[in-house]
């Protein structure tokens, strides 16, 4: 028992500790690189990112600004998730071309179809530029001069700084303003739809499996990106050729096993892994149930009304998606971090820098800093929270709430900017608001409007409640608002605009719906929203000089690495199986038969197309099955991801792709703020599962012919 404990301190500890952390993929070598070598990776940082060769980073561009993709052949073809080119198949669909349900695929380059504003960007090369983004900085006297100067210098400098008549400069912050780095970027905007399966294989468990382990969806769409006949980005054009990319990822079917090396290239949006326990005791215990309570009531709503009439379940479906994801990640990762302990590691940490602080003689400089956040998260919390509830009830949740506050942005232009900037605006809002009312229905929104301006009045701190919110009767309330108001109705709401400025303004103070959204947003807007971003400011100035400390007074064997930005990061682990509860314990891959299991047929969730099933019952499967004779379809590993990284490749120890990252598990969620290798596990779509659908299901052999498979070698 000693011996095994000895065991697993001396062994499995360390390398659990070389875990977690997204890293910048152009400052690898030294610790990264030894670590990832440590771990079985097979190939070197050079492999990576080169500015001298081709390299992986070169098959990896940022998909439509907000997912990732891969490179999977000579001709440009592009590989992201089912969710990521949602919206694409989407505006392709008909009712006669259903591919969303249906699925689509391209059998000849000539079937693929061009998107209007999709976009990828690749990245040429990085470059520090610290130096030049802080001159002239250090000696103002105020935080706001010095973001300003910080801004000006950017602007100028993505003028200047070289680069090709094609590319783009981007400058992007780091470490919290401790470190600029420059991106020389090409962008492709002649990008097309390839393939996408039916959305009960892409979408396969919807909400009720999202952010879930065991997994069984098959999240992947494939697009192509064309050029110029110079091989460089064009808009489109049908004389655009495929491109010819620097990098594409060959494809293993070898296979995986628990405790391989894997990693994850790809865009991560945004954590917070810094924050000072102040910051996450107020996430844990105020802003996220606050956010939770809100969206749980919206949700029920929505639900039942979504259960009893299919006109509403498709009207509401992507909206309901779009809430219940953030609502779904919150519940996961309070929890994650309450059973991780979360706060009194960060307390324990914050203890240890202060002493290092001292002994360092720098208390000058960061002596206070930790006092000063406590005092400063104190202050901020009233603040931060009738934000959040502002924003989750008015902004985002109750709909005739959030199209009042849309007009009330408008009455503000005109008092800032007048008729014409109005007059513009307003033309505008029109088009926007034909199309947020064909998804709207005033039954569900009078339900939704009265449980959250319920929740509104009585949960939400006091001192910024409106004289129209006190005391209410919320039944009361929601019936006569949608019995007078005409923001109930997409032609009330062109009644309203109908007129010039000063009559239009004049209807709308006289409609009561708009009348209660102007009472709320006038008390946010004058009393809450400059007070947030003052003391918001400070924690800003004050993250920057706590990342300075903990950069300058960690031991160099400290895993420090930047916050997620949506820059290209890499990260590395192990495929691994993990325990989420007491005596249940999770193994690392899924298969087919899980597929199956959960099959209900006629459900809008996991109903199955008839094609899989027969796939299945002849096990068809090709050269994809596993070496049990099995068809896998998803697996978990150890890798650092959050949102943005959805469509980034997984890649074994040779830079092959062996998966499609599109998810977390709901235990580890709170890897945004504190990562834990015990229970953080991204979760990645098996490729095999994707080529046997490719292939078998949907028998686009063109596609696969154009691809590098990587077969497992003969026995
Ligand atoms: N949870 C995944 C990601 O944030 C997938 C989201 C899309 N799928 C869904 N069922 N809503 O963001
Ligand atoms: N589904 C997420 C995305 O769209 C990735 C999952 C995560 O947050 O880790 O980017």
């Amino acid at each position: 028992m000693k011996f095994l404990r000895l065991l697993l301190i001396l062994f499995v500890a360390p390398l659990f500790a070389q875990q977690g952390g997204m890293w910048v993929p152009s400052l690898l070598k030294g610790m990264n690189e030894a670590e990832m070598k440590n771990l079985g990776m097979k190939i070197t940082a050079e492999d990576i990112y080169s500015v001298n060769k081709s390299s992986l980073k070169d098959a990896v561009p940022h998909f439509d600004g907000g997912c990732t993709a891969e490179v999977i052949s000579p001709k440009g073809l592009i590989l992201t998730n089912h969710h990521c080119g949602y919206d694409n198949i989407q505006s392709h669909s008909t009712v006669e071309h259903d591919y969303l349900t249906n699925g689509f695929w391209a059998y000849k380059m000539e079937e693929e179809l061009p998107n209007k504003d999709l976009f990828v960007t690749f990245i040429v090369r990085i470059e520090d530029v610290t130096s030049k983004v802080t001159e002239g900085v250090a000696s103002l006297a105020t935080e706001a001069e010095k973001q300003k100067k910080i801004q000006e210098n950017i602007a100028t400098l993505n003028k200047t700084l070289p680069k090709e008549s094609w590319q783009e400069n981007q400058i992007k912050t780091f470490f919290d303003g401790n470190q600029y780095l420059l991106f020389v970027t090409e962008t492709f905007r002649d990008v097309r739809l390839v393939g996408a399966p039916p959305s009960s294989i892409g979408k396969f468990g919807s909400d009720t499996d999202n952010w879930v382990w065991p997994r069984h969806t098959g999240d992947f769409s494939l697009f192509r990106i064309y050029a110029d006949k110079n091989n460089r980005p064009a808009e489109y054009s049908k004389d655009n050729v495929p491109y010819t990319p620097k990098h594409f990822f060959p494809i293993s079917l070898k296979g995986i096993q628990e405790n391989d090396f894997t990693m994850v290239m790809g865009y991560p949006g945004r954590t917070q892994e810094y924050l000072p326990s102040f910051a996450v005791e107020q996430i844990v215990n105020e802003l996220n149930p606050a956010k939770i309570e809100v969206r749980d009531a919206a949700l029920k709503v929505q639900d039942g009304f979504m259960r009893k009439d299919n006109a509403i379940k498709i009207q509401y479906a992507s909206k309901y998606a779009s809430v219940a994801n953030y609502w779904k990640k919150w519940i996961g990762e309070t929890k994650g971090l309450k059973k991780s302990d979360a706060l009194s590691i960060k307390q324990k940490f914050e203890k240890d820098l202060q002493t290092k602080i001292e002994k360092a003689g720098k208390q000058a400089e960061y002596g206070n800093i930790l006092n000063e956040f406590k005092t400063n998260y104190a202050n901020i919390r009233e603040y931060a929270l009738a934000r959040d509830y502002f924003t989750e009830v008015v902004q985002r949740n109750t709909e005739i709430l959030s199209f009042g506050f849309r007009l009330y942005q408008l009455e503000q232009v005109y008092n800032s900017k007048g008729e014409q900037a109005f007059n513009d605006r307003k033309n505008n809002a029109i088009t926007t608001f034909e199309g947020l009312y064909k998804d709207f229905n005033a039954n569900v929104d009078e339900k939704v409007f009265e449980q959250l301006i319920n929740i509104y009045a009585t949960k939400s701190p006091k001192q910024f409640l409106p004289s129209t919110l006190q005391n209410i009767n919320a039944t009361q309330l929601a019936s006569d608002i949608f019995k007078n108001s005409k923001l109930t109705s997409y032609n009330g709401l062109k009644e309203l605009l109908n007129g010039d400025a000063k009559s239009v303004i004049e209807k709308l103070n006289q409609d009561k719906g708009y009348a209660l959204v102007k009472s709320i947003s006038d008390v946010y807007i004058k009393n809450v929203f400059p007070r947030f971003e003052e003391m918001n400011l400070k924690n800003i100035a004050l993250q920057r000089t706590y990342m300075k400390a903990i950069l300058e007074l960690s031991p160099k064997s400290a895993r420090i690495f930047p916050d997620a930005n949506s820059t290209l990061r890499i990260t590395y682990g192990k495929v691994k199986g993990y325990k989420p509860a007491d005596a249940v314990t999770y193994t690392p891959i899924t298969y087919l038969d899980g597929v199956i299991e959960k099959y209900i047929p006629g459900d809008y969730e996991f109903d199955l197309p008839k094609k899989l099933v027969d796939l299945y019952n002849t096990k068809d499967y090709g050269r994809y099955a596993d070496k049990n004779g099995k068809m896998p379809v998803a697996f978990i590993a150890t890798n650092h991801t959050t949102g943005g990284n959805s469509g980034s490749p997984a890649l074994d120890a040779n830079g092959n792709l062996i998966g499609l990252n599109f998810d977390r598990v709901w235990e580890g969620t709170m890897s945004d703020i504190y990562y834990s290798p015990e229970i953080c596990r991204n979760i990645m779509v098996d490729a095999r599962y994707i080529l046997f659908i490719v292939d078998k299901f949907a028998g686009a052999k063109n596609l696969v012919e154009e691809m590098k498979l990587i077969l497992p070698s003969k026995k």
